[in-house]
């Protein structure tokens, strides 16, 4: 499964840790951030191609995580699920750790509201992007519709790709809360369960769906 098949883009990412893997590996070991692919798939203002902004040790950088102004200090190899997980203090969980390369899911969360591999992205690309976690949806005193939906439909098993079903069918109904089935499914076909829980799970999105449908929130 992948990501791809639903938006045509794996990430928001200017560059994502494959990508940087990729075309970072002859260079030095420090890490090094090409500025001018950020410009080319991101439109960041002021970066010219081919300008290369070199990183070494940690570095400061600011984030907006769940509406709140954050900074974590990373590694230029840092992702992003590894600075909200074991860098930001107190840290986010919800996101979770579980194939480490983009195959299954379970760390999706939001950048600029599209649904993203946290995996799959260096932290130090996000600088002043709004990034949303399964913390940020609702609490446990006051649940999200959908969240409150997949409680009721008792859709999670493990327990371990939850937070990424949840974050991957909240960005398709946000796009669109009328969704369908057929589009709920494309929404999180880049995510995985191996208890076999999705019957419950698009039972629950699209109750989920229902109420949005009809104006709930
Ligand atoms: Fe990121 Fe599996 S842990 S996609």
């Amino acid at each position: 499964m992948s990501r791809t098949s639903k938006t045509g883009d794996p990430n928001p990412s200017p560059l994502s840790r494959r990508n940087f893997l990729k075309g970072a590996g002859g260079v030095a070991t420090g890490g090094v951030i090409a500025q001018g692919l950020l410009a080319g798939t991101l439109g960041e203002e002021g970066a010219a191609a081919g300008d290369v902004e070199e990183l070494s040790g940690e570095v400061e950088i600011a984030l907006e995580i769940n509406g709140e102004p954050r900074k974590v200090k990373v590694e230029p190899r840092t992702t992003l699920l590894g600075a909200l997980r074991d860098r930001l203090e107190p840290p986010l969980t919800g996101a979770k750790l579980v194939c480490d390369r983009g195959q299954c899911g379970a760390c999706t969360v939001h950048v600029d509201g599209r649904p993203a591999y946290a995996c799959m992205l260096l932290a130090v690309d996000l600088r002043g992007r709004k990034i949303r976690t399964i913390e940020g949806l609702g609490s446990p005193a006051a649940l999200a519709p959908l969240q409150a939906s997949f409680w009721k439909h008792d859709a999670s098993m493990c327990g371990f790709c939850t937070p990424g079903f949840v974050m991957a069918i909240q960005a398709c109904l946000e796009k669109n809360p009328r969704a369908g089935l057929a589009e709920i499914r494309a929404g999180c076909a880049g995510n995985a369960c191996r208890c076999g829980t999705q019957p419950q799970i698009f039972a629950a999105a699209l109750e989920a769906a229902t109420q949005l449908s009809k104006g709930g929130k």
